[in-house]
């Protein structure tokens, strides 16, 4: 990791807002587990402030976080050696989004694509919080004076309007207090898409369950959407430069070097030549090896919500003891008053 002035922290969030994808996974969890074994301390949040920018059924929400906790810890994630925790039992997340709200400028929010296609023609009827989401992301991150966001490929211009807030807040108030944070956007499954377009992002908000994995599939069923996924007449390819304008064969070749851990080149290498039909089943079993032990430790760990809340609940204790501190000195900078006992 790159040297700044800050200690090295690392930040990341994912939304409890539906199930675990194999995009989140690959696109970030998996390089979540990775960093927490690279020296820096390691900070993993529940955004669940986020999920309500559009409308979630508060049971479902509560379970899902929940979920949302299993899945971390089963791909890895040690709450000992990690910070883990909900995102709305740490204040300093929401005072820090409205402090960011004063610092953003209307234009900077205004051309995020996500809000764009999130809000789309409907926007009249959006939340504020949908729009003022960013920023709120923003303050995720600074509140901790996080350094490194590992992030998949959608949450790049995001990270680059933290940018912009940070720069922005250190030069009005002529100081250096926000790190100027790097997004870490590494691996062959960046942007892991859609199995029945290859050209659209996997989501969990895509109506089609067959466009995506779930880390709550079963074997069969994982087995099944791959074997349906879309794919085009000709063989593999022997090199890289093979799969341009092959959305879908691109997509498949780098979830299996993702989930194998080795490169496209070195995929192309074992594979190139190969029917699809073939290349499916390896990469179907590849992927039922790597997702089944997740999605049975997540199934055990869920029997026990109370001790999911007690993990994430100390979580948001050792959360509060970085941000609160950083949240003092930002109310001394702006001006404001802090004079309970
Ligand atoms: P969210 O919840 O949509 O996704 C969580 C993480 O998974 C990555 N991801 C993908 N990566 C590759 N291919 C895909 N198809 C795919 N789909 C999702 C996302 O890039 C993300 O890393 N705004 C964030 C949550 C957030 C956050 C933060 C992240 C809130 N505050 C602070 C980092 C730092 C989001 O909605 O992610």
């Amino acid at each position: 990791m790159a040297e700044t002035g800050h200690t090295q922290r690392v930040f990341s969030g994912i939304q409890p807002s539906g199930g675990l994808t194999l995009g989140n996974y690959l696109g970030a969890i998996k390089r979540f587990v990775s960093m927490q074994d690279g020296g820096s301390e390691t900070v993993y949040c529940m955004v669940d402030l986020h999920a309500i920018t559009v409308w979630q059924d508060p049971e479902a929400l509560r379970r899902q976080t929940r979920e949302l906790a299993a899945g971390f810890i089963a791909s890895g994630i040690d709450p000992e050696r990690s910070v883990l925790f909900n995102q709305s039992q740490v204040s300093a997340h929401a005072r820090l989004g409205w402090i960011f709200n004063c610092v953003a400028r209307m234009g900077w929010m205004n051309r995020m694509t996500q809000w764009k296609e999130k809000a789309g023609k409907n926007s009249e009827n959006a939340s504020l919080g949908l729009f003022a989401y960013p920023s709120l992301m923003a303050a995720d991150i600074l509140a901790y004076h996080a350094t490194h966001v590992p992030v998949g490929e959608d949450q790049k211009q995001h990270l680059e309007l933290t940018r912009d807030i940070a720069t922005k807040f250190n030069q009005v108030y002529g100081l250096d207090f926000f790190p100027i944070t790097e997004p870490v956007i590494e691996g062959a499954a960046t942007r892991v898409m859609s199995l029945r377009d290859g050209l659209k992002k996997m989501s969990k908000s895509d109506p089609s369950d067959m466009s995506r994995i779930n880390l709550t599939d079963s074997a069969d069923t994982i087995a099944r959407k791959i074997r349906k996924a879309k794919t085009d007449p000709e063989p593999l390819p022997g090199a890289v430069d093979g799969l341009a304008n092959r959305p879908e064969a691109r997509n498949l070749v780098n979830i299996y070097a993702a989930l194998a851990g080795i490169s496209v080149d070195a995929t192309l290498a074992q594979a190139g030549g190969r029917q699809f039909g073939q290349f499916k089943t390896a990469l179907a079993e590849l992927a039922v090896e790597t997702l089944a032990p997740i999605t049975s430790e997540m199934a055990r760990l869920m029997h026990d919500p109370a001790e999911i809340d007690r993990i994430i609940g100390q979580g948001a204790n050792k959360a509060a003891a970085i941000a609160e501190p950083i949240l003092d000195q930002v109310h001394d900078i702006v001006g404001m008053i802090r004079s309970r006992g």
